[in-house]
């Protein structure tokens, strides 16, 4: 199977590289990627040599960057994105380029290629918040903060572009992810680093929110699920069925470090703060997928995985100086 992968070089990305190209032997994965701060070759380190992966530097906003990665393609899993919540409040522009524009390209130059599948990797986030029960897919899209807002427009033009123009656009919904490669601005990395730097944790308000962890492995299964048994025009919650507050997973990543528990510091809350999210996966499960990897095993996994990498956390964080210094200034 020839893939094309949109930010194949960030968290996710990378490992759906790694997993397709040793799981599928007659994979042929091309990536596309702009390596922006969260972008990093150094992700894909061991699977460089392999000659079934090309890469291509380039912006998915680019119509010709996009023509020529996607050209031979198959498959095109969509993950390229602006993905920080925080940053999308500093500014929007760049998440509602990126999500929405470059998506936008990639649809259009999918008409022209006619791949097989399109799968489109939008977010729980779209829901916004669910303060009891579960969303299932037929939720109303209720986005609260620029990023999220972006990535549902993204999710729904995947949609048009299958009712107007009958493209095979599957669309998945996330929950939040966790695992290696991560970019320490995320809640599990960033805490991991500071942790072991004995700096203080800031934690936003009173740290109760609640998020559901997907390890990327089982994320990583349930797309080739999707890009396999999708029917396009739908969209597929992808659920962990972990659910847990921020300080249950604070306190597992200072267990796991030998850490006190005095490092943590509530501060300032995260303007328009989702306090839960909460997906309902019956409809994936049907398809066969179910996640594997338990929580607290696959936590305490990725925390030994950071703090093996701390040269990895040290110099993805030193990329994003300017950015730590203005949003947290003040809070920690
Ligand atoms: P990430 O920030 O780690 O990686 C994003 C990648 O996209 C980077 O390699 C970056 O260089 C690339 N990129 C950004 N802008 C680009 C552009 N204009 N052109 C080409 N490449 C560009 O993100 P991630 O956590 O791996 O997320 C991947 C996808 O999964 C995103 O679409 C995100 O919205 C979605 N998602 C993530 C989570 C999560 O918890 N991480 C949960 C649900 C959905
Ligand atoms: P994050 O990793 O940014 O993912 P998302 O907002 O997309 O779910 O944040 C996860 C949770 O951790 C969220 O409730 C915000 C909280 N958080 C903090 O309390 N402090 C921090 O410094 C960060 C980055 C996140």
């Amino acid at each position: 199977m020839r893939y094309l992968m949109t930010g194949g070089a960030g968290f996710i990305g990378c490992n759906l590289v790694r997993y397709l190209l040793w799981t599928q032997v007659s994979a042929q994965v091309a990536v596309l990627d702009k390596l922006t701060y969260a972008g990093n070759l150094a992700n894909l380190d061991d699977v460089l040599d392999d000659n079934r992966l090309t890469f291509f530097e380039g912006d998915i906003c680019d119509r010709e960057a996009v023509a020529d990665a996607m050209a031979e393609a198959e498959v095109v899993v969509h993950l390229a994105a602006e993905t920080h919540v925080d940053r999308s409040i500093m500014g929007g522009e760049a998440a509602a380029r990126t999500n929405f524009m470059g998506t936008q390209v990639l649809l259009e130059t999918a008409r022209a290629v006619q791949p097989r599948v399109f799968l489109n990797v939008a977010t729980d986030e779209v829901y916004g918040c669910c303060p009891q029960g579960e969303f299932s897919e037929e939720a109303p899209l209720n986005p609260r903060n620029p990023y999220a807002a972006a990535k549902a427009g993204a999710d729904r033009l995947g949609y048009a572009y299958y009712v107007t123009y009958g493209l095979p656009v599957v669309t998945s919904r996330p929950a939040n992810n966790y695992g290696p490669y991560q970019y320490p601005e995320k809640l599990v990395p960033f805490f991991v680093y500071r942790a072991l730097r004995d700096e203080p944790l800031p934690v936003y308000g009173d740290g109760l929110q609640v998020r559901d962890w997907l390890h990327v492995e089982d994320h990583c299964r349930a797309m080739v699920t999707l890009a396999e048994k999708g029917v396009p025009g739908e969209a597929y919650n992808i659920a962990a069925g972990n659910e847990s507050t921020n300080l249950t997973t604070i306190r597992l990543i200072l267990d796991e470090l030998g850490k006190p528990e005095s490092l943590i510091r509530y501060v300032e809350d995260r303007p328009g703060h989702d306090v839960r999210y909460a997906l309902n996966g019956a409809k994936l499960a049907a398809l066969g997928w179910k996640p594997e990897i338990l929580w607290e095993e696959g936590m305490r996994r990725t925390v030994r995985w950071l703090a093996a990498h701390r040269d990895w956390l040290e110099q993805s964080i030193a990329r994003s100086k300017e950015y730590f210094e203005q949003w947290y200034a003040g809070r920690v």
